[in-house]
């Protein structure tokens, strides 16, 4: 098997070329270069990757679009953050987006992506993502690449078990990692034990737009809730999350958290709760959460104020919630394509656990219980134990399938992918990272259809794969073949930020739909003009409004005068192109922002606090044409007291 550096691997490339071209009506497949890496990652100028792979940024709040198998990286989508490339979270109309209940938070530490499903397959609509850090869930669109809809979780703190969808997109589903009081109080700290609790929030998704409305909140026990994924198929209804510190200790975790021989994976019936809530079941409770709507007609994001919020007592819903015993404080907790199989990782372990859906039903049907926490029935464990994977490996964490029978686990403390079969919970291949591997993607590998060609392995530590960047490097991602029995690895890649998850598609199920231009007769934005001819600027007491137009290579209006110190000025600026990829900037001189970037057919808005007297220059700042160095403007700043009339040219 062959292993390149990436360098050799670039420099045989040419070569690799060379030989399968003369390869070409002999068997290539079984031929020694056809099988080299580096061909197998080689996209050649012009052609387009299989696949997408959009990874978590982490704590760059972004998500990243890459394809595969290149590792070229396409996009960074800002979702959680204020980006300057683009004015997200600049622009006026998008502001609104990064509201919470704590005021304008342009940050947060984005773990995990899901695309929307339907019958348990990809459907490529959307991307719900989470912030864990001010408990948030974004949905991106995947039509235009943008963040259309963020909501916040009340009652809910380090939101890590989080943006996981059902089957049919029914619900996305956000779990808190940290218990704190239900609702939020003044209390000591050591009261923790019994008092703090952990809500599962359970989030409607709109089948037609998306959007989103919390429809309830179980109210669980005051465990740490670490991760969770859906029941598919023959367990479409279930919800499945991971948890650990069942101590409820309240100080010094590493130790105290770590007590338990067990922790459990809840195991959620959200249908039963759904039914329970339609019935009118659950207690209201006032809550304070913004809920932010980017509406793709009027390019202009709303936030509202929610007041409540519907919680359940899970032991009011008899049936509906039950914990299934789980080695070693449970990390990943996946469900393999058939949705028989529940695969608990204990991180402290060298073993995986697997639970059986079937089991699971059989003992709930017999009362198999081991007792109970807090009224909520605890199973026993080897009456839902499907098998236990003896890896050999230290520190599992998460897994994926490839949708022939093999599942793909993590291992953190060895540096491994571990292959191993269903059923016969037996390891048949294994590869190291480099290093310390956290999550793992296969396309579709959290679907009932996975697309089992390649697994993305995201690691946590870089350290010699790339030339040095100083004390900070990029995280590392490794992409490995897994079409044959063993594992091939092929290419690093750098990632942006600190990818946690990750999730693919094929290429295909996007790129069809992928938005060229934003019309412009559908364009509703309350500022937006027509056409160049209804350039104007208006004044409202010291706010100003300038409404401009964008066509290469101009503005309209090209110069502004009289305005003056003290005023608020809002360049509301129209892109009246209607060409896929020519968007037009803008920046002014001064201005305590980012530019914005205006797509073709939309409208954005920037605000301009002029401090200084003067003539002050603005331009474009996407080069859009032959004459985009001529695509500039001046603004004339006068005194506070100045009788200047407002004027404008509009290139007559
Ligand atoms: Cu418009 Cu450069």
């Amino acid at each position: 098997m062959k292993r390149f550096t990436l360098q050799i691997g670039i420099a045989l490339s040419g070569m690799v070329l060379l030989f399968s071209g003369c390869n070409q009506g002999g068997n290539a497949a079984n031929g020694a270069l056809s099988s080299s890496a580096a061909e197998k990652v080689y996209v050649a100028p012009g052609e387009q990757d299989e696949f997408y792979a959009f990874l978590s940024g982490g704590y760059s709040g972004n998500l990243t679009v890459y394809g595969l198998p290149s590792g070229r990286m396409f996009k960074e989508i800002p979702v959680f953050s204020q980006f300057p490339t683009s004015g997200y979270g600049y622009s006026e109309e998008t502001k609104p987006l990064l509201i919470t209940s704590h005021g304008f938070i342009p940050w947060d530490d984005l773990h995990h992506p899901d695309i929307s499903q339907t019958n348990g397959e990809l459907d490529g609509r959307w991307i719900f993502v989470n912030g864990n850090n001010t408990p948030r869930i974004a949905r991106v669109s995947l039509s235009t690449f943008e963040t259309e809809e963020i909501i916040e979780i009340p009652n809910s703190a380090g939101n890590h078990s989080s943006s996981f969808i059902t089957e049919n997109t029914e619900y996305v589903v956000a779990g808190t990692r940290f218990s704190v009081p239900v609702p939020q109080r003044d209390m000591p700290i050591n009261e923790y034990k019994g008092n703090f609790k952990g809500a599962l929030t359970f989030i409607n998704v709109d089948p037609e737009h998306g959007h989103m409305d919390i429809k309830f909140q179980v109210i669980m026990p005051g465990f740490n809730y670490d991760l969770s994924h859906p029941g598919r198929g023959k367990s479409h209804g279930w919800f499945f999350f991971s948890t650990y510190n069942t101590e409820e200790a309240s100080t010094l975790q590493e130790v105290n958290a770590s007590q338990n021989d067990k922790d459990f994976i809840a195991a959620i019936n959200w249908k039963k709760i759904e039914e329970y809530v339609n019935n009118g079941g659950g207690t209201e409770m006032p809550a304070n959460y913004a809920h932010n709507v980017y509406d793709e007609s009027t390019h202009m994001a709303r936030s509202t104020m929610k007041k409540k919020v519907l919680t359940v007592d899970p032991t009011k819903v008899p049936g509906a919630v039950f914990l299934l015993p789980t080695p070693k404080s449970p990390h990943g907790c996946d469900v393999d394509p058939s949705g028989q199989y529940i695969i608990g990782a204990g991180k402290l372990s060298a073993d995986i656990t697997v639970h059986s859906f079937d089991n699971m039903l059989a003992a709930i049907e017999a009362e198999k219980y081991d007792g109970y926490a807090y009224g909520i029935p605890i199973l026993n464990f080897e009456e839902v134990l499907a098998g236990v994977v003896k890896s050999g490996g230290l520190g599992p964490l998460h897994t994926e399938f490839d949708g022939k029978g093999n599942a793909y686990t993590t291992f953190f403390i060895s540096s491994e992918v571990v292959k191993w079969q269903l059923e016969t919970w037996q390891v048949v291949d294994r590869k190291p990272t480099f290093y310390s591997v956290g999550h793992l993607m296969i396309p579709g590998g959290n679907s009932r259809k996975p697309f089992g060609k390649y697994v993305v392995a995201m690691n946590k530590i870089t350290k010699d794969r790339y030339l040095p960047t100083g004390p900070e490097m990029e995280h590392s991602a490794q992409i490995y073949d897994i079409s044959g029995e063993k594992m091939e690895l092929l290419y690093d890649f750098p990632t942006h930020g600190e990818p946690h998850y990750a999730a693919g598609c094929p290429a295909d199920l996007l790129r069809q739909n992928s938005k060229k231009i934003y019309r412009l007769d559908e364009n509703n934005h309350p500022y937006s003009i027509k056409s160049p001819v209804d350039a104007r600027v208006e004044r409202e007491g010291k706010d100003v409004h300038i409404y401009m137009s964008t066509i290469r290579s101009h503005f309209t209006p090209d110069n502004i005068e009289g305005i003056k110190v003290g005023d608020r000025v809002y360049f509301h600026v129209t892109n009246h192109e209607q060409d896929f990829d020519v968007p037009h900037g803008f920046a002014a001189i001064g201005a305590n922002t980012s530019e914005i970037l205006v797509m073709p057919g939309q409208t954005k808005t920037i605000v301009w606090e002029p401090k200084q007297v003067g003539v002050w220059p603005f331009y474009c700042t996407d080069f859009c044409s032959a004459l985009h160095q001529e695509m500039q403007g001046y603004v004339r700043v006068s005194p506070t007291n100045s009788s200047i009339e407002l004027s404008w040219s509009v290139g007559e």
